[in-house]
């Protein structure tokens, strides 16, 4: 056992930094473990019961070469006929809570505000949440995971100001028809993804190519209608349902590649550049100070008349403020951030305006998917970096994982959830930091969005290859379902 090799290195008088020292520790009842999934990911049944066409749908029929091995999410995991069986799979890892997400098109077909709501769409959540709840398991709701409605993106997709009072709708009728079971909300999932990727560098739907322009817009938008999802909660629903809402960002962690202060302020304003563009309207009101000088210096000297990141009026910055019951957090792996040379002034682009050197160590270990490394200690990081960024805020670890290419015998993601369990404990017990869940990524494999059925993150595999879809638990599956039993990350704890 390493802590063991830990034990006698020290007794030897040796000391230096581990990454596992507190693996045989137990974590406080405070903690809450559970797992996450997605409903385009896993639900299948596309045009089943009327579910409109929406924009991952849309762009895996019109473009399937935009996806490996042209696949798509039309069958999935099937979910939309299995969740029974997958709320038994929950069941039987002991899990505390289940995070899942709702198909805005599956309820709301015409996507438009007032359009009327899908019985049998929203029928299908009714009875998921029900079987949750039966068995004891919470459930925890993400409202968009990249799913627009193909409609809205007709109209012009998140940068349409419009969209602010659609979602509104969406999210109101959310809260009506299930509010009094849900008690865990998160409007958006990894905002940057929906924004950067899908309209500025163009590795998400819809595929746009805008960066500097339409991603900031998109954020915009996005930020406007996750604050009004969060009042119309304050105002007419909370007393009642007393429930939460948030909204999952995304980072990776940024260590600065040397100890320069050069470096250092890089790494930060990579931080800020990429959880601060989301995290710091919704608790402080605004845009990181550092985008938005960075943002409108580069624009007055491209010669736009206006920056082109968006400005909050004083109202919309104080309608924001606050919009968070809880920090949720996405988190995976670490860059290096290292100082670079101003880039070409007149380069339009998000990436432009970081302008920061961004690598990896090539001795991380890698996964099935190019931008994960497994970095353990940089959890630990992250969360103090957060706790001290936002003045120590209630901290949700809505996802980690880790992606092969298959098999039952996975090693290599037990490790991983070890390890960055162990640091968690570590920021938990010894730091402070006050993080109250964990959700794996994934219950099962399943769509990895334009890497298809390649990289697989499940702790239950699915065969894809026959029609009933058929889950089988890996190695990881009884290992997460030990650390949730004992709350002990190896066999035997203090
Ligand atoms: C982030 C996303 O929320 C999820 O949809 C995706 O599958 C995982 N991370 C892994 O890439």
């Amino acid at each position: 056992m390493e802590y063991k090799l830990v034990l006698l290195l020290y007794l030897c008088g040796l000391t230096f930094e581990i990454t596992n020292a507190a693996i045989n520790r137990t974590f406080p009842a405070t903690v809450k473990f559970g797992i996450a999934t997605s409903t385009y990911q896993i639900e299948g049944a596309w045009n089943e019961d009327g579910k409109g066409e929406n924009i991952w749908d849309h762009i895996c029929h019109e473009n399937p070469t935009y996806i490996v091995n042209k696949t798509n999410g039309d069958i999935a995991c099937d979910s939309y006929h299995k969740y029974k069986e997958d709320v038994a799979m929950l069941k039987d890892l002991g899990v505390d809570f289940y995070r899942f997400s709702i198909s805005w098109s599956r309820v709301i077909p015409g996507g438009i505000a007032g359009s009327p709501v899908n019985q049998l769409g929203i029928d299908y959540y009714k009875n998921l949440v029900q079987e949750l709840v039966n068995n004891g398991i919470e459930p925890m709701v993400t409202m968009y995971v990249w799913d627009l409605p193909e409609i809205l993106q007709d109209l012009g997709g998140w940068p349409n100001p419009e969209l602010i009072d659609h979602f509104a709708y969406y999210a109101r009728t959310l809260y009506e028809e299930l509010g009094d079971s849900v008690k865990h909300w998160m409007t958006f999932n990894e905002p940057k993804q929906t924004c950067l990727g899908g309209y500025g560098d163009g590795n998400m739907a819809p595929g746009y190519t805008a960066s500097g322009i339409a991603d900031y817009q998109c954020s915009h938008m996005l930020l406007k209608a996750h604050a009004k999802a969060y009042h119309i909660y304050d105002e007419e629903f909370r007393a009642e349902q007393q429930g939460s809402v948030g909204i999952v960002i995304d980072t990776a962690w940024f260590e600065p590649a040397s100890g320069s202060d050069e470096d250092k302020e890089a790494a930060e304003r990579s931080l800020q550049f990429m959880f601060g563009w989301y995290t710091n309207p919704v608790v402080n009101g605004n845009y990181p100070q550092v985008m938005i000088d960075r943002v409108d210096e580069r624009s007055a000297t491209q010669g736009y008349a206006v920056s082109r990141l968006p400005k909050f009026t004083d109202e919309e910055i104080e309608y924001i403020k606050g919009t968070h019951d809880f920090v949720a957090l996405n988190f995976y792996t670490a860059n290096y951030a290292q100082w670079m040379e101003e880039s070409d002034i007149n380069d339009v682009g998000y990436y432009s305006d970081l302008n920061v050197n961004q690598f990896i160590d090539e001795d991380w270990e890698e996964s099935a998917s190019s931008w994960l490394r497994v970095v353990p200690w940089s959890l630990r990081k992250v969360v103090n970096w957060i706790s001290k960024t936002y003045d120590n805020p209630e901290i949700f670890i809505t996802e980690s994982g880790f992606s092969d290419t298959g098999g039952l015998e996975d090693d290599r993601r037990i490790n991983y959830h070890k390890e960055y369990l162990s640091n968690l404990l570590e920021a938990i017990l010894d730091d402070g930091v006050n993080v109250t869940r964990y959700t794996a990524w994934s219950l099962m494999d399943n769509f990895e969005w334009t890497r298809g059925y390649s990289e697989r993150f499940g702790l239950y595999s699915v065969d894809f290859e026959d029609p009933d879809r058929p889950r089988t638990p890996k190695a990881s599956a009884a290992y997460y379902k030990q650390v949730i039993a004992t709350r002990c990350l190896v066999d035997v704890c203090e």
